[in-house]
């Protein structure tokens, strides 16, 4: 099962999985879509594809993914918790309905979907969970920073405490992406220099490689990995005022 399937990071898992010959489960907000996905799919790999319309932002859209998850008859073997959006501008200018919305689908939804799958998946002594976090965790930015760093501590806790069972956890942390998430945002992305987007299926690529490692936490790409490494170094006081200059210089801007 995929969250968020229908576009950018969600899209390059299915069609991925898809060619590797499993079936999906696909799930955001937009029906027609969604149905346009899983007969492309159906058509190329002749995987059965199946539409769950969810809006994980609300306990009812929730609440149907979690019960699907939960069918024992209709075991999910991997969960990929992708959903996501950012807000329009820095934290002031963001109704607070908003900030809470993003918590809703990043963490609440996350939390409730990983709760609903897992004990299957411990029953049956195998499964994974990639919960798609973003480098965004590790540096100070913001409500969405905030709760994707609580996506990471989420994954390497429950990961810890399911260790030895069979399953597999892994928080996915990839830097920028060429998506529809920033024009959604209403972000300019004409200043981030090109070496600085990952391409979605590459993204996918490393990332699915490291769950089969066994890694908790995978940042994909050599450039990311070093910018992180670099980020762990420095005083967090320091990393505060340069990644908010840097951010402004070279990052998607804040909405027109
Ligand atoms: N792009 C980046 O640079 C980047 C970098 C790091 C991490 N990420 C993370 O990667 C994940 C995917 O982002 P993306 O870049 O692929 O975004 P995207 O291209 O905008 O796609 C977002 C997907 O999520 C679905 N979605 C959004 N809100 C939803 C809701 N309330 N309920 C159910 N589905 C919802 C959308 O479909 P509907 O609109 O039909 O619901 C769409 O399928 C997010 O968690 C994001 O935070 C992105």
């Amino acid at each position: 099962m995929i969250t968020g399937s229908t576009a950018g990071i969600g899209a390059a898992f299915a069609r991925r999985l898809a060619a590797d010959g499993h079936n999906l489960v696909l799930v955001a907000r937009d029906t027609e879509r969604l149905r346009e996905q899983a007969t492309e799919l159906h058509d190329r790999h002749g995987i059965e594809a199946k539409v769950l319309t969810a809006d994980l932002a609300t306990d009812s859209g929730i609440s149907s993914v979690e019960k699907r998850l939960s069918d024992r008859k209709q075991p999910v073997d991997l969960l990929v918790n992708n959903a996501g959006f950012a807000n329009k501008g820095a934290f002031l200018d963001v109704p607070v309905a908003d900030e809470l919305t993003m918590l809703k689908v990043h963490c609440e939804a996350v939390l409730r979907l990983t709760s609903a799958v897992v004990p299957g998946m411990r029953a049956r002594g195998r499964g994974g969970v990639v919960n798609v976090a973003s480098v965004a965790a590790f540096v100070p930015r913001g409500t969405y920073g905030a709760s994707k760093a609580w996506v990471v501590q989420f994954t390497q806790g429950v990961a810890r405490d399911l260790a030895g069972s069979g399953v597999r956890l892994m928080a996915l942390c990839p830097g920028l992406v060429r998506t529809e998430f920033h024009e959604r945002a209403g972000m300019g992305t004409g200043n981030v220099p090109g070496w600085m987007w990952l391409d979605a299926d590459k993204v996918v690529t490393a990332a699915l490689a490291d769950l089969a490692r066994g890694r908790n936490v995978s940042v994909p790409d050599p450039r990311y990995k070093a910018l992180m490494g670099a980020v762990k170094l420095a005083p967090r006081g320091l990393l505060g005022g340069v990644t908010a200059k840097t951010g402004r210089k070279f990052g998607p801007s804040r909405p027109q």
